[in-house]
């Protein structure tokens, strides 16, 4: 057991991991991996993505009905609780990955969790899908730093596409061609100067031929672009449309393809997108692992598979300016957005943040230290949505006693209505408790 799975069982050893835990209505057995709080498993109940009236379940539609019609099923039905074979083991995560420590993830127990990703129900559809793609769509769950755009509960779409071999022998070739030239066109600048796959940064698997990769690669990336272009043009049209004269609304859309690394895909890659200034990142992808296909039941076989993130791209669509929002249960909110339109959000309230700042002196290094995460687990668990978010302002070594001490700057801000100063101590007094009992650190 490592340093931080240990200090974490600490800080729920504090909180009494009750015996079981039900998630959408299936009990399971504790132990000392549980680390999931009655917070986050509340928000699995919610499936925002099958609401057709929310911007996550609207931005699901708009993007599922550009792939209608091209060989796609799509999966929305996934629960959220899956193993850790499905969600890491068949995906070749290796034993010491950080994504499978308890600092970054929601354990059920030692062998189930909260999905981190769309990426474990690959194996499944692999084995049951009847069309050469799919597409699936889901909340999924990771512990977190806070702030506006980062909230522990998410949704991605997946998607996935094969070709085999055996059934299509000698006509291989020409059948991707085909299916690349007809990917509809779109008008966009591509940057993508690296080759399809490069030996020494993003190597091609054995199994496939260079031409293989190479055009399975290309499928890929021309269905990528697709996509991108179809949700950032509707970005950009909801922002004129809410008055924005700002001049890129009038440029071509610009992305860039760049190398990247997932465990279950080579060679792998990332498109980003040029928007207001920067460069976003939208997507992970790659050419599907044999051993994925192999172990779903799938022989002799090509294919290529994505990961989106849902939630900051509806952002950008519907202007909502803090991820909080999409989990509100405020009529306000949930008023304004309809099935098939994307409209620009008017904000209802802007109440007034209030800081606290909790500093502290870190205990020597070969005693616990306190990781980031579990800090924002502790006031998230404390205060819930009232934490707009939590940032480390300040940091400095003694130079006497060598000494660490940090300072934390927690923003307590409802979105519905005003916070009082009591209010907040309490929240504020409470924090500082879990902490002065649970770690060895020593309040300032
Ligand atoms: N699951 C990956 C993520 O969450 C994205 C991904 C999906 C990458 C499929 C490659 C293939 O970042």
């Amino acid at each position: 057991m490592n340093r931080s799975v240990f200090r974490f069982a600490r800080y729920f050893s504090t909180k009494k991991v009750p015996k079981s835990v039900t998630v959408n209505g299936q009990t399971y057995a504790t132990d000392s991996w549980t680390n999931v709080p009655a917070s986050i498993v509340a928000l699995t109940d919610r499936q925002l993505h099958l609401d057709q009236n929310h911007p996550i379940g609207i931005l699901r539609s708009l993007i599922e009905n550009s792939f209608k019609g091209m060989g796609y099923t799509f999966y929305n039905n996934f629960k959220p609780v899956v193993t850790t074979f499905e969600n890491f083991d068949v995906l070749g995560f290796p034993e010491d990955h950080p994504g499978r420590s308890k600092s970054d993830t929601y354990y059920i127990n030692e062998k189930t969790l909260l999905r981190t990703h769309t990426s474990a129900h690959e194996h499944e559809c692999f084995q049951k899908c009847s069309t050469p793609g799919y597409f699936i769509s889901a909340d999924v769950y990771r512990r977190d730093e806070i702030d506006r755009t980062h909230y522990p509960a998410f949704h991605q779409m997946e998607g996935a596409r094969i070709w085999s071999r055996s059934e299509l022998g000698d006509s291989l070739h020409e059948k991707l061609r085909q299916d690349i030239a007809s990917i509809p066109k779109v008008d966009i600048i591509v940057e993508d100067p690296n080759p399809a796959f490069s030996d020494a940064t993003n190597p091609k698997q054995s199994y496939m031929t260079d031409v293989e990769t190479e055009l399975v690669s290309q499928h890929l990336k021309r269905t990528l672009e697709l996509l991108v272009n179809q949700v950032f043009n509707e970005a950009k049209k909801s922002a004129k449309l809410a008055g924005s004269e700002e001049p890129y609304l009038n440029e071509p859309l610009r992305v860039r393809w760049i190398e990247a690394y997932f465990p279950w895909t080579a060679p792998s890659y990332e498109i980003e997108v040029w928007w207001k200034g920067e460069w976003l990142e939208v997507c992970g992808c790659g050419v599907v692992r044999e051993q994925v296909l192999t172990n779903s039941g799938i022989e002799n076989t090509i294919g290529w598979a994505f990961g989106v993130g849902l939630d900051r791209i509806a952002m950008l669509l519907f202007g909502i300016p803090d991820i909080r929002l999409f989990w509100t249960l405020d009529e306000r909110f949930s008023s304004q957005f309809t099935r098939g339109s994307i409209t620009t959000f008017k904000p209802y309230s802007k109440y007034p943040g209030t800081t606290r700042d909790v500093s502290f002196w870190l205990p020597d290094t070969d005693k616990l230290p306190l990781h980031e995460n579990d800090l924002m687990e502790i006031v998230r668990d404390t205060a819930g949505d009232l934490v707009e978010s939590v940032k480390l302002v300040d940091q400095f070594v003694h130079p006497k006693t060598g000494r660490k001490s940090q300072c934390y700057r927690i923003n307590y801000q409802s979105m519905d209505r005003s916070l009082t100063n009591d209010e907040i101590n309490v929240y504020q007094e409470k924090v500082r408790d879990i902490l002065r009992s649970t770690y060895e650190i020593e309040l300032r």
